[in-house]
């Protein structure tokens, strides 16, 4: 997820485009801060400034170099995807011996066969980035329109984008193009803009328009032309942002937290992107373990912290069911000091939304010292963790800037979906058609998370503020229920501080059931009634509660109409594999804990004594 921002302007070069790139780029560095860079139209050519690090870096590189005046200009904040975050990784990438400049957030998931046939071609690339792919194919394209050129090259390109780019010959004109990730106008005064949200030109407009799926935008001082990939015009609905410039870097939402609860299904479908090859196979090419070396495991070990170890719970189910090799789950804190059975034939993940987390960073030391390959499922590109494992699985859920992880936690656990099944196609013990049917439910769950939030947040939201005082709240669940109940009390207790303990619903019986008092709130995550034998026990268990005083909050199927008689409050999610439930069981649970912290009139984003990254063991 990077921050992009468009501007053209009088045909008077002035220092305007690179002041409102600049200012767009300080807005959207929580979107990506990796590197960032600027291309500026001087009406006869494109300067181009990048950096690699903050968004200072650039800065000072630009004052060392002052960008001449213009007349347009694009800027790009980058959250890395494909190649390191590196000088020459940054965007905006320049082709066409610097006549054309492109910026890209999103993932091209054909850009491998792309970039060979362009080397075939005799094109030099200088980066390791897919962008550099599509800088390539517009020049080659460009025929004196940098719109025509755009309509030809989307229709190449699989996966998510959104596009800018100028050419040399055309000073006064941006274009842009969108396919399932974010761009919208921002409409001025003899000048209009560009942005991946409207915190990128607040500054210049307020007035705005939405773009649509599969969409090419030119803009130029005074006009707005919009046509589908097919090259039929279209028009883009207009509004007045109502947000101030704050509100805007959260997309209008109250927290980060809650705007990244929304950022969820963009999270699980980017993690999916370009792990399929032409063939239709799983292919997860960043990893860099010999497949010989990945045959012969035969255990693995789990290693994590906090919410990314309920991930790893929630991988363990999937990956011995998938795979039949045993899974541990581990805290990082605990791995080392128990002197683990490692061997050359364990392999070793580590999960961590930072990559920096020191806990974890420390076992997967001790893992490797004890011989065995480490893998490191992150979402921070070329953090410690990452350069550290011997191979890398990196999730997309982008930035994560809250301090209570949510977005992070369901990549986490898509990402080890798609190891165990890349582990069991790999072992033969799925044929691929079955891992294609797997793929093919994970590639649906974007939109089920959408139906959950659509359709249950409010009535949450509701529930949480009456619940808002309560000094201790209990969550039960069974399989994979069980690493969501450790997750909606962990989120609980660190954004509200209340009280909250996630057990397994089968251990009620051995003790917890001393805490149900007469209205103890109680959640249960009720597994699918295709699950007969587990759906009656969880039943049982709801049954246990209420006879005590409890009030049962469920978070049940559609259509498990049994669970009605026995819970208070039903909360409802789509249909879905069970292994899969946790995608949406986990996010009613967020959207609870968010509200009752907010409704506590506490800070959501920042909760007391804890931090993003624990860099300290
Ligand atoms: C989750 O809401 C917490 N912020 C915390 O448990 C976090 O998941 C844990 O510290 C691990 O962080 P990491 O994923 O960056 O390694």
């Amino acid at each position: 997820m990077c921050g992009i921002v468009g501007y053209v302007g009088p045909n008077v070069p002035s220092s305007r485009p690179q002041g409102v790139a600049m200012d767009g780029l300080r807005r959207l560095e929580y979107r990506g801060y990796d590197s960032a860079g600027i291309a500026v139209h001087t009406g006869d050519e494109i300067v181009v400034r990048k950096r690699a690090g903050k968004l200072q870096n650039l800065v000072d590189a630009i004052e060392a170099d002052p960008v001449p005046d213009g007349v347009a200009s694009i800027g790009h904040t980058r959250w890395a995807t494909h190649g390191g975050p590196t000088d020459v990784n940054a965007h905006p990438h320049v082709a066409g011996d610097g006549a054309l400049a492109v910026i890209h957030n999103g993932i091209i998931e054909n850009f491998a066969p792309l970039r060979r046939e362009l080397v075939e071609d005799g094109v030099e690339f200088l980066s390791e980035t897919d962008t550099e792919v599509v800088a390539h194919l517009l020049a080659r394209a460009y025929d004196g329109d940098i719109t025509a050129a755009m309509l030809e090259v989307v229709g190449r390109l699989e996966g998510a984008f959104t596009l800018l780019a100028q050419h040399r010959d055309q000073p006064g004109v941006v274009v842009g193009a969108r396919r399932s990730s974010p761009l919208v106008v921002g409409l001025g005064d003899g000048e209009n803009f560009l942005g991946s949200d409207v915190s990128a030109f607040i500054s210049g407009t307020k007035r705005a328009m939405e773009l649509s799926e599969d969409q090419v935008v030119t803009i130029t001082p005074t006009s707005v032309d919009v046509v589908g990939f097919d090259g039929t015009p279209a028009t883009g609905r207009t509004y007045e942002v109502d947000w101030d410039a704050a509100a805007a870097v959260k997309d209008g939402f109250p927290t980060f937290m809650d705007k990244e609860i929304h950022d969820q299904p963009a999270a699980v479908r980017d993690t999916l992107l370009g792990r399929r090859d032409e063939q239709g196979h799983l292919v997860l090419n960043e990893l860099r373990i010999d497949e010989a070396v990945l045959r012969q495991v035969d255990k693995v070990i789990i290693i994590a912290c906090g919410t990314a170890s309920y991930a790893g719970h929630v991988a363990k189910y999937a990956i011995e069911h998938w795979c039949r090799i045993p899974c541990e789950v581990e805290l990082a804190s605990e791995f080392r000091y128990r002197d683990p059975i490692v061997t050359e034939r364990t392999l070793v993940v580590a999960i961590s939304q930072s990559g920096e987390t020191m806990d974890t960073l420390m076992a997967v030391r001790h893992a490797r010292e004890q011989g065995s390959k480490v893998l490191a499922i992150v979402n921070t590109f070329g953090s410690t963790i990452a350069r550290e494992a011997d191979a890398v699985l990196y999730t997309h859920a982008g930035p994560e800037i809250a301090v209570a992880s949510t977005k992070a936690f369901l990549a986490q656990i898509t990402g080890c979906y798609l190891l165990g099944l890349y582990l069991s196609q790999l072992r033969g013990y799925k044929y691929d058609d079955e891992v294609a049917g797997y793929l093919e439910e994970l590639a649906a769950m974007p939109d089920k998370i959408s139906t959950v939030l659509d359709e249950q947040q409010e009535r949450v939201r509701e529930l949480a503020r009456s619940l808002k005082d309560e000094d201790s709240v209990l969550f039960l669940g069974r399989h994979v229920g069980f690493p969501v109940a450790l997750e909606g009390a962990l989120k609980l207790k660190e954004i509200a501080y209340i009280h909250a303990e996630g057990f397994a619903a089968g251990e009620l019986k051995h003790g917890p059931i001393a805490l149900v008092d007469e209205g103890t709130p109680v959640f249960i995550i009720v597994p699918t009634p295709r699950r007969p034998v587990l759906h009656q026990k969880v039943i049982s268990n709801i049954q246990e509660v209420r006879a005590r005083g409890a009030r049962a909050i469920v978070v049940a199927e559609e259509g498990d109409t049994e669970v009605e008689q026995f819970a208070e409050f039903v909360i409802r999610v789509p249909r879905t594999p069970t292994l899969m439930m946790p995608l949406v069981t986990t996010v009613p649970l967020q959207i609870f804990a968010s509200e009752v912290a907010a409704a506590r009139g506490l800070d959501v984003d920042q909760p007391r004594n804890l931090a993003k990254s624990v860099t300290v063991e």
